[in-house]
């Protein structure tokens, strides 16, 4: 009754999901239940051999002991082959569980909120794709198949050792309701511990992370050495927890330890008391203490489990939180229709919006925006120009009002409807540690060499690409540290335009081109414009003029 206490209904959930991932691999699971099962069996019939050597040497009767011995031999090979097999199917096992609660995962984390990645860090992810999952594959695989076994062989064991004699039985017995006790207390204080360790683990993944997304800031700034000692100091308190939950755990199992032992001289005094007064036989004391042994080993196993659990319940909750959505962890939410759009009329209709519900940065906004025009959004930094994006793509939710697509509600269409409607030149860029080609198929995968080519010359980026030394096979590095700034910002337009949508946003792409570079993009957007509707936003007055539109934030 007192588990109650310690195990709510919440964790019981948790642990029902974690079992969801063993349905896939019953027949797996079932065969290392049926070679534990052997091992059980084999492992009861060896303390009795064992018993009937020492007796026949006793009795000085050596005749038969040859057969026992060899008996002993052939059972102990088919042991080691069992355990081999045993531990193999456990691995695969291991590794298929993680496999998919780690595909789970990176699915949930692709489709969360953007709400979600401003508050939470990226280390936070890593630390719970590599350290939570592999808790979780281990409960399964290590904890619950081993306390399955330790029941049955509990129950086996009980009804022999009591058959073989009740008092030493007895004996045996006392220790548990104070191991049980015991490991309750244990059990409580060791989820106190790892919750604060997973934290630690966190700030520490997300630590490194930002260090070496910032490494040229590090190095300009001359920071490199504060930097490290705060690695090291972060390193330290991560290492001094660890070392507190591994220092609790040993102390633990020291008490419990000593209990044990404590209780096997009992039973040995008290065993020697029963042979010397003929009660048992040498053959049986042998294979109770052997069994008596296993027995206590087993049910402290069992006693274990809630510590196990408690302790691994951080990790569930870390994993499930994120897989179900649950508080804190809201997924992306879009409508049912699926619409092919051609022609797209925007119209922003009493638009509030606010990214941490306190602050509004909309507040009552409106604004039209035709199809195939040019339209340019002004306004100081701040003002708000990049949020409408954010809005438009559905990044975020509005508070409330209505963005209209041709009079339908953003928020009934499909996920498929938006991104295939809208494509969007950001103003931080971003291009992947592919190769050009790839990051062109990538977004486009109909897209053939003669479409890039042509698109890379419409941004006047081809001449560059053909000159260098791997052409269009040329890796962009991380952070694209291989192209300028002028050139990122025209990739980025032709993969941009790669994917021939209706809309197409620029984000302020401009700033970091020269002034021929601008002439080109003027003449791209005003030649697009013809066939698409066009969003930029800039401060470059040249294509304020040419602009069909223009909203002004303020
Ligand atoms: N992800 C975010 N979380 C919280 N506040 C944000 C976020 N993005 C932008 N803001 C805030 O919203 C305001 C408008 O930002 P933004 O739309 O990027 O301005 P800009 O007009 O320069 O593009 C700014 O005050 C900015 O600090
Ligand atoms: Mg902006």
């Amino acid at each position: 009754m007192r588990i109650k206490n310690v195990i709510s209904k919440r964790d019981v959930k948790l642990i029902k999901n974690t079992f969801k991932y063993l349905k896939k691999f019953k027949i797996h699971f079932l065969s290392i239940i049926f070679s534990m099962i052997i091992m059980i069996l084999l492992g009861i019939i060896q303390p009795l051999i064992a018993g009937k050597i020492i007796e026949k040497v006793s009795l000085q009767q050596f005749n038969d002991i040859y057969y026992f011995l060899i008996l002993a031999l052939f059972i102990q090979i088919i042991e080691s082959f069992i355990t081999s097999l045993k531990s193999y199917l456990e691995i695969t096992l291991n590794n298929k569980i993680i496999l998919d609660v780690k595909n789970d995962m990176y699915n949930s984390i692709l489709n969360l909120s953007m709400k979600v990645f401003d508050k939470v860090g990226i280390g936070e992810f890593i630390s719970r794709l590599q350290g939570d999952v592999n808790i979780l594959a281990n409960i399964i695989t290590n904890e619950f198949i081993n306390t399955l076994i330790s029941i049955i062989r509990v129950l086996i064991l009980s009804i022999i050792i009591l058959k073989i004699n009740l008092k030493l039985s007895i004996i045996i017995l006392i220790q548990f309701p104070i191991n049980y006790i015991l490991m309750l207390r244990f059990g409580k204080e060791l989820r106190e511990k790892n919750k604060s360790l997973s934290k630690i683990q966190d700030i520490y993944f997300n630590f490194i992370q930002q260090s070496l997304l910032g490494i040229k800031y590090i190095k300009t700034n001359n920071i490199k050495y504060k930097n490290f000692k705060k690695f090291n100091n972060i390193s330290l308190i991560l290492n001094q927890d660890k070392n507190k939950i591994s220092k609790f755990h040993n102390f633990a199992y020291f008490i419990i330890k000593i209990i044990n032992i404590s209780n096997n001289f009992i039973l040995n005094i008290f065993g020697l008391y029963l042979i010397i007064r003929g009660n048992l036989t040498i053959q049986y004391f042998v294979a109770f203490t052997s069994y008596s042994k296993q027995f206590s080993e087993d049910l402290n196993n069992i006693l274990q489990l809630n510590a196990t659990i408690q302790k691994s319940l951080v990790s569930l909750e870390r994993i499930f939180d994120l897989i179900n959505n649950n508080e804190n962890w809201e997924c992306e939410k879009f409508g049912p229709k699926n619409k092919k759009i051609k022609k797209a009329n925007i119209i922003f209709q009493n638009v509030y919006f606010s990214y941490d519900n306190k602050t509004y940065i909309l507040n009552d906004f409106n604004c039209k925006i035709k199809s195939k025009s040019l339209n340019v959004i002004v306004g100081k930094n701040g003002s708000g120009k990049t949020t409408i994006i954010n809005l438009l793509l559905k990044l975020y939710n509005i508070s409330s009002g209505n963005i209209l697509i041709n009079n339908i509600k953003l928020n009934e269409l499909n996920e498929k409807s938006i991104r295939n409607l809208i494509s969007v030149v950001h103003q931080q860029i971003y291009i992947f540690n592919l190769t050009i080609r790839e990051n062109f198929k990538l977004i486009n995968k109909n897209i053939n060499d003669d479409e890039i080519i042509e698109l890379c010359n419409y941004v006047k980026l081809n001449d560059y690409i053909q000159n260098l030394k791997e052409g269009y096979d040329t890796v962009i590095k991380e952070n694209c540290n291989n192209l300028s700034g002028g050139q990122r910002q025209r990739l980025a337009l032709a993969l941009c335009l790669a994917r021939n949508t209706p809309i197409i946003i620029l984000d302020e792409i401009t700033s970091s081109l020269d002034d021929e570079s601008k002439i080109i993009i003027k003449k791209i957007v005003k030649k697009l414009s013809l066939d698409k509707t066009i969003i930029m936003i800039t401060h470059d007055k040249d294509l304020i003029n040419i602009s069909n539109n223009i909203i002004t934030m303020n």
